[in-house]
């Protein structure tokens, strides 16, 4: 981390450079802003989810292949959003195409399991610490199903949260996530606010909300809810606003709060999952919970989600306590995708790979940061990492408030402009890929010299 970085840019040479930046992002883009156009006629905002509708206008893409993928307008890009972080396999990798093809000739869907699936139960097993383990689609359900099994297994039904974590849409998690400062109540306590119209009062009522890296609040929450509490569900890396790393002994101190007070630990590693370690921040960590929701890096590029836990927790499904259930759970395409992915894709190699670029990208960028003292710092995980734009580590989503989200928005125009391919918002995330190389990210570091340069002149 860079540490002696005072330098803070006015706020209008920001303005004045995103202004540029929009208007060559728009320039380029005419046949994407020609779909959305037409998209909104029968798709509110133009987008099937509204994540997909960033300023200044959504990117319709075409196709991607290995690190690259290509928009509409023919626009090529190094993919650091890599689909909000699924895409560590990199784009149309060749053994997922041949996983794929083969089952889909086999047939595409059964509902009914299949061998592959007990493969991967056994390998994520293996990884992640957890003995039994169920399929998802996503990662909203894989959390949905791992508080109903907390509740089922601890007869309680109160849900202790972190303030600003995202765990997916589902009603019981979509609280506090980005709470406004007004109405988020003091941080010791703080309010439990709904994060959309149409959750019930009741539902919202149930979940208790404290912030990140804070003892003393966790604490507190126990103490107010004696006996009520059926679990606390965190994302043990905070990935949803930038990257938060949790305190040295945090995650060991709330399993121990937890388990003093009858209540399960759930880890939702939908984001850290087989991407920081092959067995996610648990490994990463040494802090095995009770149960662990994953999902997006698993599947290869399919819709997935999984769910493990401990064999008594688990076991709330095997008597029949509690109802997990789907359609799509463990179909034969995404078995067969996520096989590749976890056996033949994201062995050791992969994990040297990824921490081989982190180094790249932290060292280059870390230089850039120096050589301009500018007032922000890098922090890499493996396949993940992110600018955040301030010299502080940032502890918590009060912290995060009081950066100044215009820079964020300014280098993912810079960044998308030049070549790469960020996630839409200011939380400034990358996902790299086994089939990223050194220049795919010797490009954002690049393109982030330039912002640099721009900023300072
Ligand atoms: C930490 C975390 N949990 C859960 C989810 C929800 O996953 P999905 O969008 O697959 O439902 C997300 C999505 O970004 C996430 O970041």
């Amino acid at each position: 981390m860079a540490t002696t970085t005072t330098r803070e840019m006015p706020a209008s040479r920001v303005a004045e450079l995103i202004h540029g930046e929009e208007e060559r992002f728009r320039q380029a883009r005419p046949r994407s802003r020609k779909l959305w156009t037409e998209a909104r006629q029968v798709m509110p905002r133009g987008v099937p989810s509204s994540f997909q509708d960033a300023s200044p206008q959504p990117v319709f893409m075409e196709k991607g292949k290995g690190s690259r993928v290509w928009d509409v307008d023919g626009n090529e890009y190094v993919d650091f959003h890599n689909g909000f972080g699924v895409m560590v396999v990199g784009h149309a990798h060749p053994k997922i195409v041949e996983a794929v093809r083969r089952q889909i000739a086999l047939g595409s869907h059964f509902a009914q399991p299949v061998e592959d699936g007990v493969t991967v139960a056994r390998e994520l097993a293996r990884r992640f610490g957890q003995p039994k383990w169920r399929f998802t689609n996503s990662g909203t359900e894989s959390t949905e199903d791992a508080v109903r099994m907390a509740r089922g297994f601890t007869g309680r039904e109160r849900l202790i949260k972190i303030e600003s974590s995202y765990h997916g849409h589902h009603d019981a998690v979509m609280v506090s996530v980005e709470p406004p400062p007004a109405l988020m109540g003091p941080p010791d306590a703080p309010a439990s606010v709904p994060q959309s119209e149409g959750i019930p009062a009741a539902i919202v009522g149930l979940t208790s909300v404290v912030p990140f890296n804070d003892l003393p609040a966790l604490e507190k929450a126990f103490a107010r809810h004696r006996d009520e509490v059926a679990a606390v569900i965190v994302e043990p890396v905070m990935m949803n606003i930038g990257i938060v790393l949790p305190d040295a002994g945090y995650l060991a101190a709330i399993k121990d709060l937890a388990h003093r007070h009858g209540a399960l630990l759930i880890f939702d590693e939908v984001k850290t999952g087989a991407t920081i370690s092959p067995g996610g921040a648990s490994e990463r960590f040494g802090v095995t919970p009770d149960l662990i929701a994953l999902a997006k890096a698993i599947g290869g590029g399919l819709p997935c989600g999984a769910v493990g836990g401990r064999e008594d927790v688990m076991g709330v499904i095997e008597d029949k306590r509690v109802v997990q259930v789907g359609t799509f759970n463990g179909n034969p395409l995404t078995m067969a995708a996520s096989k590749v992915t976890l056996l033949e894709i994201l062995d050791d190699k992969a994990y040297a790979h990824f921490d081989a670029l982190a180094e790249t990208l932290q060292g280059g960028l870390d230089e850039v940061i120096g050589e301009h003292e500018l007032p922000y710092h890098v922090i890499t995980l493996s396949a993940r990492g992110g600018v955040t734009y301030r010299a502080q580590r940032v502890r918590n989503y009060r912290d995060y408030l009081e950066i100044d989200k215009s820079l964020a928005y300014l280098s993912w125009l810079y960044q998308c402009n030049r070549g790469v391919m960020m996630a839409p918002g200011a939380e400034e995330n990358w996902t790299l890929s086994v089939q990223h190389s050194v220049e795919d990210v010797q490009r954002y570091v690049d393109n982030f010299a330039e912002m640099a340069k721009d900023l300072s002149s």
